[in-house]
Formats: C-alpha cells, sequence, structure tokens
C-alpha cells in the first residue's frame, strides 16, 4: 500500500483543509499513538513547504518527552519552563514564533530553524503533548497557518 496524498495550492486554507483530511484519513481507525503520531508528522513535514523539523513532544508526567518526528536528531525532554513548546505546555495556547532567537528560553535544537509554532494538544481537560513545527524562514508561520494547525491539532488530540 502506498500513501500519495500531493496536496499542494497555493491558498493555504484549502491546502490545511486537504491536509486536515488527508490526516483523519491517514489515522482512522488505527489506536496506536506512535503509530498515528508517526505517520502524523511524516505526512505534515512532507506537506508543509519550508519546514525543518515537524514532531511531537509528549505529556509524562508533567514533562515534555521526545516523540515520534522528521528532521535531524531533538532534545529529549523539556519540562513546562523550556522552551517554546514548555510555553505552549504551560499556558494550553499555541506559540508562533516569528524568530525564535529572540523567544527568551527558546531551546535550539537546528541551529537552521528561525521560527516555530507549537501546538498544545488538549483531550477532555488533559495536556496530551505538543506538536512542534520548525523552519528555517524567519516568520515562516502566519496567522493563516496557526488556523489550519488548529484543525490539525483537533484532529492528532481525539487520537492520541
Ligand atoms: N525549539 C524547541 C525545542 C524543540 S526543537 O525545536 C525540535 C523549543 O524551544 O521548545
Amino acid at each position: 500500500m502506498t500513501y500519495d496524498f500531493k496536496i499542494a495550492g497555493a491558498d493555504p486554507a484549502v491546502m490545511y483543509r486537504d491536509l486536515a483530511s488527508a490526516l483523519q484519513g491517514l489515522i482512522a481507525g488505527e489506536p496506536d499513538p506512535i503509530a498515528n503520531m508517526a505517520n502524523a508528522s511524516a505526512l505534515i513535514f512532507e506537506t508543509l513547504p519550508d519546514v525543518n523539523w515537524v514532531g511531537f513532544y509528549r505529556n509524562v508526567n508533567d514533562e515534555l518527552v521526545l516523540g515520534p518526528f522528521q528532521g535531524r536528531p531533538a532534545c529529549i525532554r523539556m519540562t513546562f519552563d523550556q522552551g517554546v513548546c514548555g510555553a505552549a505546555a504551560k499556558t494550553r495556547e499555541i506559540q508562533r514564533v516569528e524568530d525564535v532567537h529572540s523567544f527568551p528560553g527558546h531551546i535550539a535544537c537546528d541551529s537552521a530553524s528561525n521560527s516555530e509554532i507549537v501546538i498544545p494538544l488538549i483531550s477532555d481537560g488533559e495536556l496530551l503533548g505538543v506538536l512542534d513545527i520548525d523552519s528555517p524562514k524567519t516568520a515562516r508561520f502566519t496567522q493563516e497557518d496557526e488556523a489550519g494547525c488548529v484543525l490539525l491539532g483537533e484532529i492528532l488530540s481525539r487520537v492520541l
């Protein structure tokens, strides 16, 4: 079986709608969270232009622990007081950072990263973890990306 979604388009809203639909199809019916995080990170990494890292940090006893990802090897554990991911976990709000070098406490896993968006994944009031997406382009993530990532987060929160 091959998965070849060929999602592309100039309009980010359409692109994210198609990406969300592909993600839903890819993980539908599969209860294993590791399999779903692995396929989700690969799908998002392959689909979004100008990204160099896409992956998950899971909430394990109030610590963020590295999960499935695409990109360079990354830091393994973070507290909720560390990094952009920690800020997303602590505030439970999306963190969209135009320039990571001016974010206090940013953790540089890949020196190529210049901007980042982190989506908290919440189900029934419980923080499951975060989805982290990095880009080598400064200010890569727009308000439209944020809206699209909210959609992805809603789908992922139901299956992790
Ligand atoms: N930059 C993140 C750390 C994780 S890596 O980017 C993969 C942060 O500051 O939370």
